[in-house]
């Protein structure tokens, strides 16, 4: 799953190639003045450029399987190479992006493109040394391993490699491309990011804004310290194990991290004050803080959007510093084991749109202030031992769409007001103790 959307934008420096493309213009321009006004709609792409892409696609047959995850995505699945024609100026070609001045190939997006087949160390794929960014996400390339020619690509901003069967060990080399910006291994399912490799990618690469490496088969300690240049970071579906390092919060321009499904640890999740303001969303899910606390100082957290601790095997108390987090819009603390009571500081939790607290220990009466929380469209406390009169208050939410109370120890009487949740479309009040009639 990718929770993450991309923000990084391709912005390419093109002075280092424009120098020399110059002369041959001015040359032109000072000589033969006439063909200038022909100059409008220049042939740009060289020959063997075009002969590079068309051999190129010859490596491939089509197979609508191979993209098939981008109907998913809604992103349009199609042969795009089928439309390359040598009569044409490849620079126009679909998925081809040229220097304006060069002509040189800067650019290749062929994501859900249908392509199937395998990419060798000799495709011609390597000989497009100026690209800046290669985009060959959601195709099918038959277990090709990724070839240390990748690292070839000097100018490289961004690589996307997604879910497009590659296999093997990610080469030591990649972390040598250090203008990458964006790098996309995610979802090839036997691909293996060694600790080593691991390590430099995350440290070596200065100018790396986004780094997915969800299901990489990367078995490794999380590093303390990363480049300071990392914004996303997507290492959900791996192997990580040992204490979650509270340094990551620091990172000066981190803004999402998603480590779910991994086997991170430790007793305390503690945050210093010092964290990043850019940080909004974190997904520590399905981990296994097995006997771990979560510390009053997460009422640091303040820049937050989305906390989501679903399945963390956390216990001990939900601290009442939570209340702080006032920017909070999705709170998901489902299946842990967290006890006490509902601290009431979480009615200040205005922006709240989803609170997931099922599955856990939970007890007391719920706190009156929740009925503060106007922006929820979904309450799920399902599963505690929540106990006290039902709160009728809730019903002033009317946002609601979704009410999950079931399997706690709720008493007292329906209100009748109950009806006056225009968007509720789930409503689930079963094992409890409420009595009083359904209104018709
Ligand atoms: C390429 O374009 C030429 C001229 O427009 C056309 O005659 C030819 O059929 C095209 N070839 C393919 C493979 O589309
Ligand atoms: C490229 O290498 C593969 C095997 O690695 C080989 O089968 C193929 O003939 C080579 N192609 C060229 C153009 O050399
Ligand atoms: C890689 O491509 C996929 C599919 O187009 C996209 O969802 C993902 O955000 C891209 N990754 C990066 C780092 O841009
Ligand atoms: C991954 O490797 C396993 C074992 O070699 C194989 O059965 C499976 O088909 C491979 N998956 C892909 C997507 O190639
Ligand atoms: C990260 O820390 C390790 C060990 O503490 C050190 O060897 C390495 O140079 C550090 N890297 C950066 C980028 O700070
Ligand atoms: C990674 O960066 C460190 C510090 O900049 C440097 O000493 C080291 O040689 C680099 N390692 C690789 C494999 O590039
Ligand atoms: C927090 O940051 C301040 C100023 O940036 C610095 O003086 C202080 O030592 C830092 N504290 C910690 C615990 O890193
Ligand atoms: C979680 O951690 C505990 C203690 O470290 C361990 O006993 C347990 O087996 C782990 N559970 C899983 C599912 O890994
Ligand atoms: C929460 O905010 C209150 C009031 O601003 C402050 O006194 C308290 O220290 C904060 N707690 C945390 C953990 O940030
Ligand atoms: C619903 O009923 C309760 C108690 O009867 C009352 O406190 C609350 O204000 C009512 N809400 C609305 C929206 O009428
Ligand atoms: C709930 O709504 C009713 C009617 O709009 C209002 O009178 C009452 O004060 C509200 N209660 C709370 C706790 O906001
Ligand atoms: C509902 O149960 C409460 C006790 O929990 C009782 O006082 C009340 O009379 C009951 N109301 C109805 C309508 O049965």
């Amino acid at each position: 799953m990718h929770i993450l959307s991309s923000s990084a934008t391709t912005t390419f420096n093109k002075s280092s190639i424009m120098a020399p493309a110059l002369v041959p213009f001015l040359i032109i321009f000072l000589n033969f003045p006439v063909i200038i006004s022909t100059y409008h709609t220049p042939h740009l792409c060289t020959d063997e450029n075009s002969l590079l892409l068309i051999q190129f696609r010859q490596s491939f047959k089509f197979n609508k399987g191979a993209s098939y995850m981008c109907k998913e995505l809604d992103k349009p699945s199609y042969p795009k190479t089928k439309s390359w024609n040598r009569s044409t100026d490849c620079c126009m070609w679909d998925g081809v992006t040229c220097d304006e001045v060069s002509g040189e190939i800067i650019g290749l997006d062929l994501s859900c493109s249908q392509l199937q087949g395998s990419i060798n160390s000799n495709s011609t794929i390597f000989h497009l040394s100026h690209l800046q960014s290669l985009d060959l996400a959601h195709n099918d390339f038959m277990s090709s391993p990724v070839h240390s020619n990748f690292a070839g690509f000097r100018r490289l901003a961004h690589l996307n490699l997604s879910d497009s069967v590659f296999s093997g060990s990610a080469p030591l080399e990649l972390s040598y491309m250090l203008n990458l910006v964006t790098l996309d291994l995610s979802l090839n399912e036997n691909i293996t990011v060694e600790p080593q490799v691991f390590e430099l990618l995350l440290q070596n690469l200065t100018h790396l804004r986004e780094l997915s490496l969800e299901a990489c088969g990367v078995n490794s300690k999380l590093p303390r310290n990363l480049s300071a240049s990392v914004e996303i970071l997507n290492l959900a579906s791996n192997g990580l194990f040992g204490d979650f390092p509270g340094e990551i919060f620091q990172l000066p321009k981190l803004q999402v991290i998603s480590l779910s499904a991994n086997r991170l640890s430790g007793r305390l999740l503690k945050v210093n004050q010092n964290i990043s303001s850019a940080l909004h969303i974190l997904d520590l899910s399905y981990n296994n803080f097995s006997g771990g606390e979560l510390h009053e100082s997460v009422g640091n957290l303040k820049s937050f959007n989305f906390l989501v601790l679903k399945d963390c095997n956390f216990s001990g108390p939900i601290p009442e510093s939570f209340g702080n987090l006032t920017e909070l819009e999705g709170m998901y603390l489902s299946g842990n084991s967290f006890t006490g009571h509902l601290p009431p500081s979480i009615g200040n939790l205005e922006q709240l749109a989803v609170l997931l607290l099922y599955y856990n220990r939970l007890e007391g009466q719920l706190p009156d202030s929740l009925s503060n929380l106007k922006s929820l469209t979904n309450l799920d406390i399902r599963s505690n031992l929540f106990n006290g009169y039902f709160p009728s208050t809730i019903f002033n939410l009317t946002k609601l769409e979704h009410l999950d109370f079931s399997d706690n120890s709720l008493k007292g009487p329906l209100p009748p007001n109950i009806t006056g949740l225009p968007n509720l479309s789930y409503l689930d009040l079963s094992y409890n103790s409420i009595n009083g009639t359904i209104p018709s």
